[in-house]
């Protein structure tokens, strides 16, 4: 039997979302709008809420971490650790750094943030593609982690939501992959203000309308370079956009088939109902996670289609604004992720939206230096809390599940085997056993 070749694979999928949820119909109601302009016209149920203790980084590394946990084999393979993410919460200091402390990664690591507004997750994970297949024994984490903050009363405001996605990256075949991508993506870069964030503010600042025009015209433009790239490809049995509110999705559907010269609108709905509907359902419930947002509904629709997703295309439109375009597709395998998104939304605590102000304001005041408090309880299941800032340092506690996950990986990774030295470009030169020290 031949060989399966090996590539750059998303071998695994997780997501962390924060403690609190708010429904988009107490939303509209206290801001006075009607809520099926929420729920039919942006296509949102409701969005995620950090709590005390919750931020980018805890985020981040709590993706991180349900990849790894239990999995000693998995965080002794790991070299490289990048953080996509536009809300964060140090001018120089990386989070994926944190994240390399807070998880015990090996010190022979390449760590480092990628920031370009959305599409900060998809750069980073074509980079660790290609770095596995030249470390194939190797591993790679991508984390996409966002807190979207827009003024309170804007038009932004139902479009906010915190989380963060993991990907886990390795060499292997296709078969043994969750998804291999196209070798080939179409891109399209464009320099416009449509959507940004100055470093002396908290919140986004958007041309909501024009940000619309952009993301679409990036699409086409990007599946247009695609298309002229490869001669003949499988039509997509998936597709997966960008979703920053899910109606987003709906209306890029309808321009990419239009493109494509669809115009019957039955046929229109009902591909959008088999092709582009059953991975949006997390969005609706967790709102825009900016980078992340791509990857949660690939963590939907794996969730949601499980087995049946083997040996089926999907075709991927990532944007950011300012902007970058990707178009890309991709083909699972047999390993689709099991992320365990549903319970974990269902988890939640409900809130309404006076708590939700109270909560929103309480997370900018933990931003101030001298914020510290010891006594931020962390939520069932969190492993690691933001305590607030002492002496302009960010302070982070890894609670107990944090550290009996790490505290069991060490264990397993002390008994493998030392690897031989010189004789693999990947993991056995590297000095394994001390990263892993807490
Ligand atoms: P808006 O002015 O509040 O809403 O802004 P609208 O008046 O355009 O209404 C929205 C939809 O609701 C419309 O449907 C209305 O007809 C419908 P559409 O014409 O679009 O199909 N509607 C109703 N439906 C049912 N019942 C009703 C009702 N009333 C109205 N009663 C906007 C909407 C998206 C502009 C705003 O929410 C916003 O500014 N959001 C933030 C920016 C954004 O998400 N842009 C998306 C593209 S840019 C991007 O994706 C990048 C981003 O993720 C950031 C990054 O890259 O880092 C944002």
């Amino acid at each position: 039997m031949v060989e399966e070749q090996k590539d750059g694979v998303i071998l695994d999928v997780s997501v962390a979302v924060p403690r609190y949820v708010l429904s988009h119909d107490a939303l509209a109601e206290a801001r006075g709008i009607d809520p099926d302009k929420y729920r039919y016209g942006l296509g949102c149920e409701e969005m995620s809420v950090c709590g005390p203790g919750e931020d980018t980084v805890t985020l981040a590394a709590e993706a991180a971490w349900r990849l790894l946990k239990g999995d000693p084999e998995r965080l002794s393979r790991v070299g490289m650790c990048i953080v996509g993410t536009e809300s964060n919460v140090d001018a120089s200091k990386s989070i994926a750094s944190t994240l390399h402390g807070l998880l015990g990664l090996r010190p022979a690591c390449r760590v480092f943030d990628i920031q370009h507004a959305c599409y900060g997750a998809t750069a980073a994970l074509q980079m660790a593609r290609s770095w596995v297949r030249q470390y194939p024994r190797q591993l790679a984490l991508v984390i996409a982690s966002d807190v979207a903050r827009y003024e309170r009363c804007s038009p932004g405001e139902p479009t906010q939501g915190a989380g963060a996605v993991g990907l886990l990256i390795g060499a292997a075949s296709p078969r043994d992959a969750c998804l291999t991508l196209s070798a080939v993506s179409g891109t399209y870069a464009s320099d416009v203000n449509d959507f940004w964030r100055p470093t002396y503010q908290k919140t986004a600042c958007v041309k909501g309308k024009f940000s619309v025009d952009c993301y679409l015209k990036g699409m086409v433009e990007a599946y247009d370079d695609y298309k002229a790239q490869v001669k003949a490809s499988a039509v997509p049995e998936h597709m997966l956009f960008h979703a920053p509110f899910p109606h987003m999705a709906r209306k890029a559907h309808r321009r990419l088939m239009v493109h494509q010269g669809h115009t019957d609108e039955i046929f229109l709905a009902d591909d959008y109902r088999r092709r582009v509907e059953p991975s949006l359902w997390a969005n609706r419930r967790v709102g825009n996670i900016y980078t992340g947002s791509l990857y949660l509904s690939l963590a939907a629709l794996c969730e949601q289609e499980g087995d049946d997703l083997t040996g089926c295309h999907a075709a991927l439109f990532s944007y950011g604004s300012g902007s970058c375009s990707e178009y890309f597709t991709g083909r699972f395998g047999q390993a689709v992720a099991r992320p365990g998104l549903q319970a974990m939304l269902d988890a939640r605590d409900s809130i309404g939206v006076s708590r939700y102000e109270v909560l929103s304001d309480a997370s900018l005041a933990l931003e101030q230096n001298q914020s510290f408090c010891e006594d931020i309880a962390p939520r069932k299941g969190q492993p690691f809390t933001f305590l607030g800032i002492r002496d302009h340092e960010r302070v982070y506690r890894q609670n107990e599940i944090g550290r009996r996950g790490e505290d069991f990986a060490r264990e397993r990774v002390e008994s493998l085997p030392r690897a031989i030295p010189g004789r693999d470009p990947g993991v056995g030169q590297r000095p394994l056993l001390d990263g892993v020290a807490g």
